[in-house]
C-alpha cells in the first residue's frame, strides 16, 4: 500500500546481529528493553536470540532495578563477566537469562538527547566474553542498535506532531484530553499483552500498538466544530458526518506517510487498520465497513474496547462520566455483539491494573490544554 516498505525492527536487529557475529561469534543474544517515562516501566521490546528467548512480555519497574537505574543516571555501560554472581537476585529477568545458559553480558542505556529510551543487552553463553578490548567495538554496535530503535520510533511521533499542527491550525478544539489518550493507550496495552500469545503477536507489535493507540481518532480533525463540539446529543444526520472520521483518519495516515516520505515506518499497516476500523462491531453492525469477527484486524478490536471503556468513564459536555463498574458491565454486555469477547475478558480480568492506570492518569480539572500538550511531543 505504501511506496516505502519497512521491515520490522526485529528484522533489522537480526541483520545487525548476524553482521556482528562475523567478528564476535560469541554474542548469542541482543535484546532491547523500552522505558516508559510516564510510568517508569521497563518492557521487553525486540530481541535477536540464538534459540528460544528467555524473556517475553516481561516488564518491571526500572526503579526496582538499582543497577540499571544507575547505568541510566551515569550514562555508563557495564560488563558482567559472570552472570551467575547475580544468582541470588530476586529479579525474574536475571533468573530467566541465567537459566537459559547465558554467562556474561554487556549492557548500555539508550538515550535520545537527555531522554532515556531503554537499554540494550548483549548476552553470551561464554564467561567473560565482553571484557577487555571488545568494549570499544560493542559501543559502536550499541550506537547502531540505538539508531535502528530511534528510527523506528520517530515516525509515530512525527505523525502525532503533524496531527497536532493540523489541529492547532484549525484552532484548539479537541474535546479529548491527553489523560484519555494516556489511559486508553495503556488499557489497549493491557489487552494486547493478554491476547498476544493466542494471536502470535510479538513484543514489538505490543509496543507499536501502544504508541499508535492515541492516534485512533485523528480523523476527527476533519469534523466541523458544530458537530465535534456540540454540547448535546447528535442528530442522526450529524452522527453520519461524525462517522466519517474513521475513513478520513485512514486518508490522513496515507497522506502523512506519503507526504513525509518517511524512510522507515514499521507497522504502518497496523496504524492504518486501527484508525479506520476502531468502530467496527464484532457482529458486523459497526462502521465504516461493517466487517465482523476475524475480518476486523485484531489491533482494531483491541482499540475498540480500550477506547469505548475510557470514553464511557470520561465526562463529555453531552454526557456524565460513567463509573468503572457501569463501564465494565457495558463491555461485558457487548461482548460478542459489539466487542471481541477475548478482548473484553482481557480487560475485565485485570481490574487491579485498570484501577492503577485510572489513578495514575487523572483528568485535572480545567487543564484540557495542558494535558493535551502532554501527549504530543513539542515541536
Ligand atoms: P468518543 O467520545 O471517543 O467515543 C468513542 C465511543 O465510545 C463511541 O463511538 C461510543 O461507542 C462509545 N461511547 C462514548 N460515550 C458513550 C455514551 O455515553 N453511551 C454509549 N452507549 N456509548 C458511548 P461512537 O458512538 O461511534 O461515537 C464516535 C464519536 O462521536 C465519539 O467519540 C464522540 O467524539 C462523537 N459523539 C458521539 N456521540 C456524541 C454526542 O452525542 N455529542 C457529541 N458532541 N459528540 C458525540
Ligand atoms: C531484559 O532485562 O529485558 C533483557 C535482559 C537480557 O537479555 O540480558
Ligand atoms: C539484578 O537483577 O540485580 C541485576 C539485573 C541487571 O542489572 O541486569
Ligand atoms: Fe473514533
Ligand atoms: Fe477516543
Amino acid at each position: 500500500m505504501y511506496s516505502v516498505v519497512a521491515e520490522s525492527l526485529a528484522d533489522q536487529l537480526a541483520t545487525l546481529h548476524s553482521s556482528m557475529r562475523e567478528r564476535f561469534a560469541g554474542v548469542d543474544r541482543i535484546a532491547v528493553a523500552l522505558h516508559d517515562d510516564k510510568t517508569g516501566l521497563l518492557k521487553t521490546f525486540v530481541h535477536s536470540t540464538d534459540g528460544p528467548t528467555p524473556l517475553e512480555r516481561y516488564e518491571t519497574a526500572l526503579e526496582g532495578v538499582p543497577s540499571l537505574t544507575s547505568l541510566a543516571a551515569e550514562r555508563a555501560d557495564r560488563v558482567i563477566d559472570d552472570l551467575s554472581e547475580l544468582a541470588g537476585s530476586d529479579h525474574l529477568h536475571t533468573a530467566k537469562v541465567l537459566e537459559a545458559g547465558y554467562r556474561s553480558s554487556f549492557t548500555a542505556p539508550l538515550f535520545e538527547g537527555v531522554q532515556l529510551i531503554g537499554f540494550v543487552f548483549f548476552d553470551s553463553k561464554a564467561r567473560a566474553y565482553f571484557s577487555g578490548p571488545r568494549v570499544e567495538d560493542l559501543r559502536t554496535f550499541t550506537r547502531l542498535v540505538s539508531l535502528a530503535v530511534l528510527d523506528s520510533l520517530v515516525p509515530a511521533r512525527i505523525v502525532r506532531s503533524a496531527v497536532q499542527v493540523a489541529t492547532r491550525l484549525t484552532h484548539f478544539r479537541d474535546p479529548e484530553t491527553g489523560a484519555h489518550l494516556d489511559r486508553m493507550s495503556r488499557y489497549a496495552r493491557l489487552i494486547i499483552r493478554a491476547v498476544a500469545a493466542d494471536n502470535g503477536l510479538s513484543d514489538e507489535t505490543v509496543e507499536f500498538l501502544f504508541l499508535f493507540a492515541p492516534l485512533h481518532d485523528i480523523g476527527k480533525v476533519a469534523i466541523p466544530d458544530a458537530i465535534l463540539l456540540k454540547r448535546a446529543p447528535l442528530s442522526d444526520a450529524e452522527f453520519e458526518v461524525m462517522k466519517t472520521h474513521a475513513r478520513r483518519g485512514g486518508e490522513i495516515v496515507d497522506q502523512v506517510i506519503g507526504d513525509l516520505q518517511l524512510p522507515n515506518f514499521p507497522h504502518a499497516g497496523m496504524l492504518r487498520n486501527l484508525v479506520v476500523f476502531h468502530h467496527e462491531a464484532f457482529d458486523g453492525g459497526g462502521y465504516p465497513e461493517g466487517l465482523s469477527h476475524g475480518q476486523i484486524p485484531i489491533e482494531a478490536r483491541i482499540i475498540a474496547v480500550a477506547d469505548v471503556f475510557d470514553a464511557l468513564m470520561s465526562q463529555r459536555p453531552y454526557k456524565r462520566a460513567w463509573t468503572m463498574e457501569e463501564s465494565l458491565e457495558f463491555l461485558v454486555r457487548g461482548a460478542r455483539t459489539r466487542f471481541d469477547p477475548t478482548c473484553v475478558n482481557a480487560l475485565t480480568s485485570q481490574t487491579d491494573a485498570v484501577e492503577a492506570i485510572r489513578q495514575r492518569f487523572v483528568d485535572d480539572a480545567g487543564s484540557l490544554t495542558e494535558s493535551r500538550e502532554g501527549y504530543a511531543p513539542d515541536l
